[in-house]
């Protein structure tokens, strides 16, 4: 009978789900959230199943999450590393195990390369050169021959983005003798520290700076309000410019509070759920896949925002 011919057949198991780990930076900015939330519902829509933890800008936390995952025997791990080293103990651990990591957003530097299949996100130093590229081409001092004077806020310190956005941006600097970086903190991308540098700054100096350069998009904001607050106009009493790309930088630039936006693209998950797809069907992975992105000013920025979700 029926039930007797259906024994017989041959049993194929039912397809597995993919188990991936997730060990995310935190949440210190709009454009981190953005990248969450794109990393999540691709993993949806692949039908991968997504462990996330959130290391709140703590790498210690990041290397207690991987070592989770691997205690879980997930198909894979996707690591967007706060800072650029001390990675590799952990990542051996995985190796080990037999857990392929890939890099999301992030690069890092390890003794050994084998230690990530594949980088995921963005060419960072490029967005520094861009930055300073449209510096040179749009600052233009009140004495065409003083000196362009310039604030640096940067991100993280030791994380990729920070370290690399600097050398672009020098690498371009150096073309121009009358531009300086004049000042240079940290500000760990985050909208507060952006703030507070510049009000630090306010307390020692009369504010002499033409140009911020701000390696995210939430430290110009915040700059730009404490700029406001001490009767210095942002966009028009000084110039400025940053990395990222978000809907209230754009908005910024399209009501002449800042100048010009390099864009750095967060929506990284479907690149990311398709590598791991591909992975998991024994297809071979590029080593490195870098997103395409624009630089935004005054001219070309109005077309995007409302389609801008983050
Ligand atoms: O790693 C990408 C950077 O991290 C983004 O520019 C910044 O906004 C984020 O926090």
């Amino acid at each position: 009978d029926a039930f007797v011919e259906n024994l017989n057949k041959p049993q194929t198991a039912p397809p597995k789900t993919i188990r991936v780990g997730y060990a995310q930076v935190g949440t210190e900015s709009a454009w981190r959230l953005a990248n969450t939330e794109s990393i999540q519902s691709a993993a949806k829509e692949f039908g991968i199943q997504l462990f996330y933890e959130n290391a709140d800008q703590s790498p210690k936390r990041q290397i207690e999450a991987i070592r989770k995952f691997i205690a879980m025997k997930v198909d894979a791990i996707v690591l967007s590393p706060v800072i650029d080293s001390g990675w590799d103990e952990v990542l051996r651990e995985a190796k080990q195990a037999n857990i392929p990591v890939i890099l999301s957003d992030r690069e890092i530097t390890v003794q050994d390369d084998d230690m990530y299949l594949t980088f995921i996100g963005a060419d960072f130093v490029e967005e520094g050169r861009r930055a300073m590229r449209w510096i040179a081409e749009n600052a233009v001092p009140a004495n065409k021959n003083a000196t362009i004077r310039i604030m640096e806020l940067q991100g993280t310190v030791g994380a990729s983005p920070s370290v690399e956005r600097s050398l672009g941006f020098r690498e371009i600097l150096q073309e121009y003798p009358n531009d300086k970086i004049v000042y240079t903190r940290s500000g760990d991308f985050t909208y507060d520290g952006g703030k507070q540098i510049v009000e630090e700054y306010l307390k020692t100096h009369k504010w002499d700076i033409d140009v911020v350069y701000a390696h995210n998009d939430d430290m110009a904001l915040g700059a730009a309000e404490a700029l406001e607050k001490n009767g210095i106009a942002p966009g028009k009493d000084v110039k400025i410019v940053s990395i990222d790309g978000t809907k209230n930088a754009l908005n910024a630039i399209v009501s002449g509070k800042m100048n010009c936006v390099v864009e750095c693209n967060p929506l990284l998950g479907p690149q990311l759920m398709k590598a791991i797809t591909d992975l998991m069907s024994g297809k071979e992975l590029p080593l490195r896949i870098i997103t395409d992105e624009k630089v935004f000013t005054k001219e070309n920025t109005q077309e995007t925002i409302k389609s801008r979700k983050y």
